[in-house]
């Protein structure tokens, strides 16, 4: 009998490619197999974000697209899954007449019964509960990685050996920045048990996987909404990543995402405490204006922050700093933006991440006076990511000559390529018989923008430099 295969096309964040991934096991699991063409598969899961009106207008026109593959194709059936089936949930079966089921944030477990409970009805399974326990979890690396093509020609590339895993330890956010949906989407905080993740981290070392990254939408709180041991005790961020850390066999160790005003003493110490957690860290800032900050309900100071970054790096030189900025928040002024390019001259970010403010259904934000006109964000975010860009090549001039520890991805026609413990990626142009997750040490000779390259160190002359 033809087996039923299935493709899943993921939009935003990293949680959700986590989620994805999720979904593809629990589908194999019951004999589905991954198709390689979204065209041909029998179920199409989007997995949407809604976190920028950027994002969820990408996974609308997919769902557009898909509407004519499916009038040649009936039997295919439509899944919707993520932020935007969670948010939209009828308003969405009433939009797009031809998807089969609306997923929430919190039913991704329920997919496979669901899909066999299809009827040729539209089904919605969206219920957002302040209870909701995160199932215990156990990884297969059988099933394949989902699809990352940004289109829907675009067939997912064939699966590499997996070296390197997301570990989801908790689910929502109790924040309430004023821009954000997450709260609504992805409902109340919660923490998942120490032991179903520290066994779902066993579970990847056996298997193979070398680095892992622990994932939550804010995991300096990890542990402080629920209880996460069996005696209920106090049970920190850092005492997870000492444990996981501590998982034989794992070489590398990195989260995200944090929120500074949960950033503790105790979490910075670690950065020069456990040998295996990476020198990187991405800590959203937002704005550098404290006026700005206060209306994002962002409960730190641009004071507050350069401390801590100050605190990070006394504890780990080495330390690569990311972030996150939104520019034109409502009120955001001409002396606000002057702010944020100033606390990037005095952070000098290895990199950010930056987006023009826009509204989401439900946040507080969206009903804000004073919007910043459109062509006033755009000035400003090219500004913003021209001096960034600039200071990304002056950070990683500094690389030039240091030896460094490169874990490869994969093999290229030029090469190979890998990542230093900073996250910069490294064009070698030698090859090396080597598997991805292989550690090998290289000399930088080049730094670009956006990455840099390096040379092979024979093996006896490890130490050097
Ligand atoms: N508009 C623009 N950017 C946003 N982000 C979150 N919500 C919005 C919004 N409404 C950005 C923030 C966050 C990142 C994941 O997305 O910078 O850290
Ligand atoms: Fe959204 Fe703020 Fe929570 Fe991050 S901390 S997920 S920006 S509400």
């Amino acid at each position: 009998m033809k087996k039923v295969s299935f493709s899943i096309k993921t939009f935003g964040c990293q949680m959700n490619e986590r989620d994805s991934e999720i979904m593809g096991q629990l589908l194999a699991e019951r004999g589905y197999v991954e198709s390689m063409d979204m065209n041909d598969a029998d179920v199409v899961i989007v997995n949407t974000c809604s976190i920028r009106a950027k994002a969820e207008q990408k996974a609308m026109s997919l769902l557009g697209a898909l509407r004519k593959v499916k009038k040649k194709r009936p039997g295919m059936r439509i899944c919707v899954a993520g932020c935007v089936a969670q948010q939209e949930g009828l308003e969405l079966c009433e939009r797009m007449p031809h998807v089969d089921l609306v997923l929430g944030t919190q039913n991704l477990y329920a997919l496979a019964d669901l899909l066999t409970s299809l009827d040729g009805t539209p089904k919605l399974a969206i219920n957002l509960s302040d209870s909701y326990e995160i199932p215990a979890f156990i990884p297969t690396l059988a099933a394949l990685p989902h699809s990352s093509a940004d289109h829907i020609e675009q067939a997912p590339a064939p699966a590499a050996r997996p070296f390197r895993k997301f570990l989801t330890i908790m689910q929502g956010c109790n924040n309430y920045c004023t821009y954000c949906v997450v709260p609504y989407t992805r409902g109340r905080e919660v923490s998942r048990k120490v032991t179903d993740i520290l066994d779902e981290a066993h579970a990847l070392v056996d298997a193979g996987i070398c680095e892992i990254t622990l994932l939550g939408q804010n995991v300096n709180s990890y542990g402080r909404t629920n209880p996460v041991t069996a005696d209920g005790g106090r049970y920190t961020f850092s005492q997870l990543l000492r444990d996981v850390a501590a998982i034989p066999g794992l070489q590398r160790l990195r989260f995200t995402t944090s929120n500074p005003q949960d950033l503790s003493s105790e979490l910075m110490r670690c950065f020069g405490e456990i040998a295996i957690l990476c020198p990187q860290f991405h800590l959203p800032v937002q704005s550098g204006s404290n006026a700005v900050l206060s209306r994002m309900n962002r409960r730190y100071t641009r004071e507050l922050y350069l401390q801590q970054v100050q605190e990070l790096r006394s504890v780990r030189p080495d330390i690569a700093l990311s972030t996150d900025v939104i520019v034109g928040f409502p009120g955001e002024s001409d002396a606000d933006f002057e702010q944020t390019m100033e606390l990037l001259e005095e952070v000098r970010f290895h990199s950010s991440f930056s987006f023009k403010y826009s509204d989401r259904p439900g946040t507080r934000s969206t009903g804000f006076a004073d919007k910043v006109d459109e062509l006033v964000k755009s000035e400003r975010l090219s500004r913003f990511q021209h001096r960034q860009d600039e200071i990304c090549l002056e950070q990683n001039l500094l690389y030039l000559g240091k030896s460094l520890p490169v874990m490869i991805e994969k093999q290229s026609e030029e090469g190979m390529v890998g990542r230093t413990e900073s996250n910069h990626i490294v064009h070698i142009a030698e090859s090396l018989a080597c598997v991805p997750g292989d550690i090998v040490r290289v000399t930088i000779h080049h730094a670009g923008h956006h990455s840099l390259n390096g040379r092979l160190i024979p093996p006896q002359q490890k130490g050097a430099a």
